[in-house]
């Protein structure tokens, strides 16, 4: 398969909650054939929405999607037969073993016994839960739950991995733990993963491309580096010995696009920081200046959530409820 075959299209796609809610507007992109693609926004952004209507349980209302060639809505059985996914909500039961668990999992796909038992002790030690394998779920840490689903979204051995906020919930060492999984599932199998998260570390750490969408809409798409990049560049911050005006010397230097001469300290944008501060450096001494502090701040994907959104994603808020909500999906699943 070639790196360019675009694995998933998206093209105007659309979908109206309650004749108005516009939950996703007209979105556009692709998914190239092994990229971990995120769409990255809060909660009710439409990522979910979105993810529903790639694997084929929700209706668009307008606009068309196509997995492997296979269009959402007419081919739907097909998109199904090459798609995993896990699911936002959890969805392991609590009284299995894991090992029962993925064997349930099997069952649904109407995989041979025989095959789904070697399938299933393959994907538990992928995940690294071989030695759990026969205890029950309800003992399971919330990252190993995680694991867990996403040996069973594996089960089928699909080309297309879709998974919905993948480390919802997971502390920051676990979570990074869980971006292992993925990784190698695109490095080692060559899968393509359309994933979605809130969390801008995890996007920026883990996805090739994202895609940032607020109320509906892509407002941008690109690697992590373009994207910060958009932003016109790193932030370099100087101060010399001299007490001297040098903001014009230093906006002479090439690849410098601002200057601002902060009580003494010069705050300069430019693009290629790593490159434009040493040309800056080395202008100013040319000039017979000492530099005296120098430091380089690349833009994060904070910043260009801000630029694009006008406001900034807390992760802490917007986990707390979503961990509230997944409780009680959960609590209303178990009949409690
Ligand atoms: N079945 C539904 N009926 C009505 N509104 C819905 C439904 N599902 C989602 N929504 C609304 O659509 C918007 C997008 O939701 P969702 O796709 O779940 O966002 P995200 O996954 O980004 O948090 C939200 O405003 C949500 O309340
Ligand atoms: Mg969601």
């Amino acid at each position: 398969m070639s790196g360019n075959e675009k694995v998933i299209v998206a093209q105007g796609l659309t979908k109206v909650f309650n004749k108005s809610l516009f939950a996703v507007d007209h979105i556009s992109f692709d998914v190239k054939s092994g990229e971990i693609f995120g769409f990255l926004g809060p909660n009710g952004a439409g990522k979910t929405t979105t993810i529903n209507m790639l694997i084929t349980i929700l209706k668009p209302t307008e606009g068309e999607a196509s997995v492997l060639g296979y269009d959402i809505v007419k081919q739907a059985n097909e998109v199904r037969k090459v798609i995993g996914v896990v699911p936002q909500e959890y969805t392991a039961d609590e009284d299995l073993t894991g090992y029962e668990n993925i064997m349930l999992c099997a069952d649904l796909y109407g995989i041979p016994r025989e095959i789904a038992k070697k399938r299933a002790l393959e994907l538990l030690e992928l995940v690294e839960l071989s030695q759990f394998k026969d205890k029950r779920v309800e003992t399971y840490s919330g990252g190993m739950r995680r694991r867990l689903e996403l040996a069973c979204g594996l089960i089928n051995r699909p080309r297309v991995l879709f998974l919905d906020e993948p480390t919802l919930g997971l502390d920051v060492q676990t979570r990074a733990a869980t971006w292992n999984y993925i990784r190698r599932l695109k490095e080692e199998y060559g899968m393509t993963v359309f994933m979605t998260t809130h969390y801008l570390e995890e996007a920026d750490a883990l996805c090739d491309r994202v895609a940032i969408i607020d109320h509906g809409k892509i407002v941008a798409l690109g690697t992590p580096k373009e994207l910060k990049e958009s932003l016109g560049g790193d932030i370099i911050t100087i101060s010399i010995k001299e007490n001297v005006d040098v903001s014009d010397l230093i906006r002479s230097v090439e690849h410098v696009k601002d200057v601002r001469n902060e009580n003494g300290f010069y705050r300069v944008k430019a693009e290629f920081g790593e490159v434009t501060a040493p040309l800056i450096i080395e202008a100013l001494r040319k000039n017979g200046y000492t530099v005296t502090r120098l430091s380089l701040t690349e833009p994060t994907l904070n910043e260009v959530y801000l630029e694009y959104t006008g406001r900034a994603l807390r992760d802490s808020e917007e986990s707390k409820e979503a961990i509230r909500m997944q409780r009680l999906i959960l609590r209303r699943a178990r009949g409690g």
